[in-house]
């Protein structure tokens, strides 16, 4: 197995069609929810539930949802945007405008829904998936005295994570789906997946076998960009 730091370095969102007709392997799926079994969350309250959709039936009815971007998200998505490959290395985060639709493209949305340039990216994905691992979580248990439920939040981060990582160790394609968690198109899943209330949907992941590789420009910040060595603003030097 390769080191924890060299699977770390090499996972990476593959937003990216997967082979449709190549399943991933019984004992891969369960060796990432193994991953996902042994989290860490805060308490140890295993604050989550996961529904594995592999019915092509089902991938479908998903891929049909029709979602739209909401003008905040529009808004802040684009102030996380760079428009060529140098801005993008020279501010360090952030994604390339590239790999969203042009109507996502600018800094609010100017036009109502348009079925030639839909909003919505959750279809042609979820479709083009050999499953989809969606994580539910119970509003009604917080961490202990966590306000706003960040360390039961956390703690679906480190799912998250862990699952990736089992999966790109495998070589597994891998993409979060936050959009599955949106206004307009949880309540469709939950009601396509019988997933009762109160639960919530936290976010999706696609996994499957990439048809093409994954071409995107990745930055990073450098260490002394967010290092900072016993006082704040002392760099590491
Ligand atoms: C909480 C969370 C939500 C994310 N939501 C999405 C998403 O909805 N769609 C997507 O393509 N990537 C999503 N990502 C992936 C990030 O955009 C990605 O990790 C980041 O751009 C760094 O790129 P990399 O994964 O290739 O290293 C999400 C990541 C996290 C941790």
């Amino acid at each position: 197995m390769d080191s924890i730091l060299k699977i770390i370095r090499e996972r990476r969102s593959a937003r990216v069609p997967f082979d449709r007709e190549r399943p991933v392997p019984a004992e891969h799926l369960r060796a990432i929810l193994d991953a996902a079994r042994w989290t860490p969350t805060a308490h140890n309250m295993q604050n989550f539930e996961i529904v594995v959709v592999d019915d092509r039936k089902l991938l479908d009815a998903i891929a049909n949802i029709r979602s739209q971007a909401s003008e905040v998200f529009i808004r802040e998505n684009y102030e996380q945007l760079s428009f060529s490959d140098e801005e993008l290395r020279r501010r360090k985060v952030g994604l390339h405008g590239q790999m969203f639709p042009p109507s996502w493209r600018m800094p609010s949305l100017t036009a109502p829904f348009d079925e030639a340039h839909p909003h919505s990216i959750l279809g042609e994905a979820a479709r083009a998936s050999a499953a989809l691992l969606v994580v539910l979580y119970d509003p009604r248990r917080r961490a202990p005295a966590s306000e706003g439920d960040v360390l039961g939040m956390m703690s679906l981060g480190c799912l998250l994570e862990n699952m990736w990582l089992a999966a790109s160790s495998l070589g597994i394609g891998f993409q979060v789906q936050s959009a599955m968690s949106g206004p307009d198109v949880e309540a469709e899943v939950k009601k396509l997946l019988g997933i009762p209330d109160p639960l919530r949907i936290g976010f999706a992941c696609r996994i499957g076998y990439p048809l093409v590789e994954p071409e995107y420009l990745r930055v990073r910040r450098d260490l002394e960009d967010f290092v900072h060595r016993n006082q704040y603003g002392s760099k590491t030097g």
